[in-house]
């Protein structure tokens, strides 16, 4: 099978204002050329109006970091994949690290938003990794193939094909500490097997991004691996330079 396009995913996190994004954007857009791999911005909702405006015409992507599992309703605070969609999003993160570790998020709610996501004509990128202790443990691989599983509740083959997951191992997100190449394709290429086993063809077609610690230098290697689809970017998704230094180290 061919490899997919590369995917850069910029997970801005709890960074950026509304005029911070929008000054962001009107540089990165004069900066950029964009090149073999599509770029995503996975925004805090409140900034994605103001990037879908400025980023127009660019062929840049926005994203959701969150998504509610409902549909819409008395639910204070939640964003759906339908006000995402309306505001431009292409993508919505489910089950990022963070939000499992300080919202409690399960594996079961996150299925649930995945399935929200799909139902509402977003692409879920579906987070899953272990901690340190795990790793330590030498149980990164079963423990990151359960989590899969269990985010994947109820997702079907015919929707499959709209899903992509992202390894995103703890000890590696914001602390400088990459797994190295190798790492990172262990752990994407059992996703992929797993997925193949799960989801037939279509799982074995699947976007698998790595992300922890991605920066210019490292993105070209990590994303050459055979089952790296792309990287998941947290720090080095901030700066507008370093951003472009990864877009030209993907060709
Ligand atoms: P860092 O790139 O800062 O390690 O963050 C990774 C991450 O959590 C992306 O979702």
């Amino acid at each position: 099978m061919p490899k997919p396009q590369t995917l850069l995913a910029l997970n801005w996190k709890m960074n950026k204002t509304p005029s911070e994004a929008t000054a962001w954007a009107n540089d990165l857009k004069e900066k950029l050329h964009l090149g073999a791999a599509e770029v995503a911005i996975m925004a805090p909702a409140i900034d994605l109006q103001a990037l879908s405006w400025f980023l127009k015409d660019t062929g840049v992507q926005l994203g959701g970091q969150d998504v509610s599992q409902h549909e819409s309703g008395a639910y204070t605070g939640e964003i759906s994949a339908a006000m995402l969609k309306d505001v431009g999003a292409k993508y919505a993160v489910v089950g990022h690290s963070e939000r499992r570790e300080y919202h409690a998020e399960s594996s079961q709610v996150v299925a649930g938003k995945a399935r929200a996501a799909l139902s509402g004509g977003l692409v879920p990128v579906i987070c899953v990794g272990e901690g340190l202790e795990v790793r330590e443990r030498g149980e990164h691989v079963s423990y990151t193939l359960d989590q899969l599983r269990d985010s994947l509740a109820g997702i079907t083959i015919s929707s499959a094909a709209q899903i992509v997951v992202a390894y995103e191992p703890v000890w590696a997100i914001g602390t400088g500490r990459t797994a190295t190449a190798a790492d990172a394709e262990e752990l994407c290429g059992a996703i992929r097997n797993a997925l193949s086993g799960l989801l037939g063809e279509v799982g074995g077609g699947v976007q698998v991004l790595y992300g922890g610690s991605v920066k210019g230098g490292n993105v070209a290697e990590i994303c050459a691996q055979p089952n790296v689809n792309g990287a998941l970017v947290g720090g080095a998704a901030l700066e507008v330079a370093s951003v472009l230094e990864m877009v030209a180290e993907l060709g």
